[in-house]
C-alpha cells in the first residue's frame, strides 16, 4: 500500500440504499471499515466478532457496490444475529463499514444500531463517542426538511454530510464540513454512494489504519483486522484519512497533507483468538505466566528494575505520585501505590472520574501515572487532561501502543500484555502491578524514595517478579476455585476482605465476581468489616479472605468477627500459613512468595472463583450484560 498525497476521489455512480432492517443509538463501540479488491463483507463481519468486546448490543454493515449502490444490514443484539440476518442477502462490494454498538443513550434496537443513513439515501456513516451538540444540530437539520429515523446522535452526521453534497461540495469537502461542527468525541467513517473510498476521522475517540497486501482496513482497534496485517498507521486527533483498496491518504483538519509512521504491531492472530478455550477471559486467565515474563523481560538486571523508558536520573525530580484509574486498573493503581508507599515513596491512588472534575493539589514534583489498559477510558482520559493542565508531570502506564492515553502522557509505559479481549481484565491486571513494580526501583534510586522504605531489608520485590510467572502457572492449574464456586453457589452475597496489597486484591475480587456472575460481591478493606459491613453478614454471606503473609494476624480476627455470625470464610494464601488455613474453613493456597507480590497471586484464584461461578450459572462471561471492554464515554 502506498501513501498517496495527491490522491483524489473519483467517479460518480447511481446510489440505492437497500435497507434489510430500519436501525440504531450512541456509545464506546468498535468500528470497521474494509477497502479492498474483492468483496468486503466477510471481512467485515469478522472484524466486528474481534472487536464485539468493545459493544455488542447492535451491529451492523453497510457495503457499497460497483454500482454505487449502498446496502445496509443492522440488528439488534450480538454479531451471530447480523450473521444471521445476512445469510439470505447478497452483499456484494469492496468497500464497506461496520459497527457494534453499546448504548448509552437510547435502547439496544435495530432502529438504533450503526450504520446510519440520511434521508436520501446517499451516505452511511459509523461512529464511536458522543455527539455533545446533537439536539441543537437535529433540531437545525428538521428545521431544513431533514427527518430521523432513530434516536442516536450519530445521525445527524449523515443528514449534515447530505446538506453539504446537496451544496456541490466534493465528499472529502462535505466530511470535514459536517465534523466541524461536531462537538465532543467521535470516530466516524463514512461511505458514500458516489465515491469509491471511505472517509475517517478520530477526535478523542481512537481510530488506527491497517495496511494490508490486498486491502486496506480501519478500526477502532486492531484486533479487527490483525488476521489480515500487522502493519499499522495511528492517526492523531482530527486527522482525516480517505482509504480505498490499494492507497490512503492523511490530512490534519486544514487539509493539509501529514505524514504519520507506519508501526508493526507486537500482537500476533492467534493472541486475539480463543484457540481451544470455551472463554477469552479463561484464556487471558491462563496466559498470566506468558504476559507477565513479557512485561518484565528485559527490564530486570541484577535484580533491579531496568526499564529503557526511564533511565537513571530521568526521574528525580519526581517526590510523590498519584495514580489515576477506573475498575481494575484502579485496582492495579492502588496496589501500586502501596507498593511505593512501602518503599518510602509517598502515593495515593485516585479514581479517575472523582479526580477528573474535583482534583487534588499537584504541584511540578508531582508524577501523577494514568494506568489504563486500553489507553481510551474516557474518564482516565479527562483525569490525565486535568493533570496536563497543571504543573504536574504525566505518565501513561497502558498495554495500547498508540492509545490516547500513550500519545497524551508526557510519558508512556507499556505494560506488554498482549491483546485482552475479554471485557473482565485478568492478565492486564498482573502486567500493570508488575510494570508498576519495576517503576518503583527507577523512583526510589532516583532519590523519590527519601521517606525511607523497605527496599533495603531482605530481597526486593523485583528480584521476585522473575519467578513470579511459574508461581502464576501453579495457581491456574489448581482446581480448588472451580471446586468452592461449585460449594458456595447458592450463596446471597460474596464479600471479599484483605489489607495491605491483599485490600485492591480484594476489591478487584469483588469486581470480577459481580461483573461476570451478577451476584451480590463487595470488597473491604479487612479491618473495616466491623465498621458497618457485619450487619450484612450471615450464614449466607460467603466471606473470601486475602492473607499474603504480612499482617495476617490481623485479618485472622476479623474472619473470625465473620464466622461467630455463622459466614464460611474461604482463605487464600501462602501454602506455609498453617494458623490461616487451620482457622478457614476452607483454603485456596499458592506458592510462598514475596508478601508484596503474594496479592497477585491471589488475585488469580479470585479470577478462577468468578470465572467457574459464572460458568455454572451461564453467564455471557466474556461479555457481561450492559458492559463493554472500553468505556470512551464518561
Ligand atoms: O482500559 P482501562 O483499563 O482504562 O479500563 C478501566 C475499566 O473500565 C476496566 O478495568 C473494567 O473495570 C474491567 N472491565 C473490569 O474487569
Amino acid at each position: 500500500m502506498t501513501y498517496d498525497p495527491t490522491k483524489q476521489t473519483r467517479e460518480a455512480a447511481v446510489v440505492s440504499y437497500r435497507h434489510c432492517q430500519p436501525s440504531e443509538a450512541v456509545a464506546m463501540c468498535g468500528i470497521i471499515v474494509r477497502a479492498g479488491v474483492d468483496d468486503a463483507l466477510d471481512e467485515l463481519v469478522a472484524g466486528l466478532e474481534n472487536l464485539e468486546y468493545r459493544g455488542y448490543d447492535s451491529a451492523g454493515v453497510a457495503v457499497r457496490d460497483d454500482e454505487g449502490s449502498i446496502t445496509v444490514c443492522k440488528r439488534e443484539g450480538e454479531t451471530d444475529a447480523l450473521e444471521a440476518a445476512l445469510e439470505d442477502r447478497k452483499l456484494d462490494g469492496t468497500l464497506g463499514i461496520g459497527h457494534t454498538r453499546w448504548s448509552t443513550h437510547g435502547a439496544p434496537s435495530d432502529e438504533n444500531a450503526h450504520p446510519h443513513t440520511d434521508g436520501a439515501n446517499r451516505v452511511a456513516v459509523v461512529h464511536n463517542g458522543i455527539i455533545r451538540n446533537h439536539d441543537a444540530l437535529r433540531s437545525e437539520l428538521r428545521e431544513a426538511g431533514h427527518e430521523f429515523t432513530s434516536e442516536t446522535d450519530t445521525e445527524v452526521v449523515p443528514h449534515l454530510v447530505a446538506d453539504a453534497l446537496d451544496d456541490g461540495a466534493d465528499p472529502e469537502t462535505a466530511f470535514r464540513r459536517a465534523i466541524d461542527r461536531l462537538e465532543g468525541s467521535y470516530a466516524v467513517a463514512m461511505l458514500v454512494g458516489d465515491d469509491d473510498a471511505v472517509y475517517a476521522t478520530r477526535h478523542g475517540s481512537p481510530l488506527v489504519l491497517g495496511l494490508g497486501e490486498t486491502a486496506n482496513y480501519l478500526a477502532s482497534d486492531v484486533p479487527a483486522f490483525l488476521e489480515h496485517t500487522d502493519r499499522v498507521v495511528y492517526l492523531e486527533d482530527d486527522d482525516v484519512v480517505v482509504v480505498d483498496g490499494d492507497s490512503y491518504r492523511i490530512t490534519d483538519g486544514d487539509g493539509t497533507p501529514v505524514g504519520r509512521s507506519v508501526e508493526t504491531v507486537e500482537w500476533s492472530a492467534a493472541d486475539a483468538r480463543k484457540g481451544v478455550y470455551n472463554h477469552f477471559m479463561r484464556k487471558e486467565i491462563d496466559e498470566q505466566p506468558v504476559s507477565l515474563r513479557q512485561t518484565v523481560e528485559g527490564r530486570i538486571e541484577a535484580d533491579r528494575g531496568v526499564l529503557e523508558e526511564f533511565p537513571p536520573g530521568s526521574l528525580t525530580d519526581v517526590d510523590d505520585v498519584v495514580f489515576v484509574a477506573c475498575g481494575t486498573s484502579y485496582h492495579a493503581g492502588m496496589y501500586g501505590s502501596t507498593l511505593l508507599r512501602r518503599r518510602g515513596i509517598q502515593a495515593t491512588a485516585l479514581r479517575a472520574n472523582e479526580f477528573a472534575h474535583d482534583p487534588m493539589p499537584l504541584t511540578e514534583r508531582t508524577l501523577v501515572v494514568a494506568v489504563t489498559q486500553s489507553g481510551e477510558t474516557a474518564d482516565t482520559l479527562a483525569a490525565l487532561r486535568a493533570a496536563s493542565e497543571s504543573p504536574a508531570q504525566t505518565l501513561a502506564v497502558t498495554n495500547v501502543v498508540g492509545s490516547s492515553a500513550a500519545r497524551e502522557a508526557d510519558d508512556r509505559l507499556f505494560i506488554r500484555a498482549g491483546p485482552e479481549i475479554g471485557v473482565a481484565a485478568t492478565k492486564t491486571f498482573s502486567s500493570q502491578v508488575a510494570a508498576l513494580a519495576l517503576l518503583a526501583d527507577r523512583l526510589e534510586e532516583d532519590g523519590a524514595g527519601s521517606a525511607g522504605g523497605e527496599a533495603a531489608s531482605g530481597r526486593t520485590v523485583t528480584a521476585d517478579l522473575t519467578s513470579l510467572p511459574n508461581d502464576v502457572e501453579t495457581v491456574t492449574n489448581d482446581e480448588g476455585a472451580a471446586r468452592l464456586a461449585a460449594q458456595y453457589a447458592d450463596a446471597e452475597s460474596y464479600f471479599f476482605i484483605g489489607r495491605g496489597v491483599g485490600y485492591p486484591v480484594a476489591l478487584e475480587g469483588a469486581l470480577k465476581f459481580k461483573e461476570i456472575t451478577y451476584e451480590h460481591a463487595e470488597g473491604f478493606a479487612a479491618g473495616q468489616l466491623k465498621h458497618g459491613p457485619l450487619a450484612l453478614v450471615t450464614p449466607a454471606t460467603v466471606v473470601v479472605a486475602v492473607f499474603t503473609g504480612r499482617n495476617d494476624d490481623r485479618t485472622l480476627h476479623n474472619i473470625r468477627e465473620a464466622q461467630s455470625r455463622g459466614a464460611p470464610v474461604v482463605g487464600v494464601g501462602p501454602t506455609s500459613a498453617t494458623a490461616v488455613r487451620e482457622a478457614v474453613d476452607e483454603y485456596l493456597e499458592f506458592p510462598d512468595v514475596n508478601p508484596n507480590l503474594a496479592g497477585m497471586l491471589a488475585n488469580v484464584h479470585l479470577q478462577l472463583l468468578a470465572y467457574h461461578a459464572a460458568e455454572i450459572r451461564d453467564r455471557a462471561i466474556d461479555k457481561p450484560r450492559n458492559l463493554a471492554k472500553s468505556v470512551t464515554v464518561e
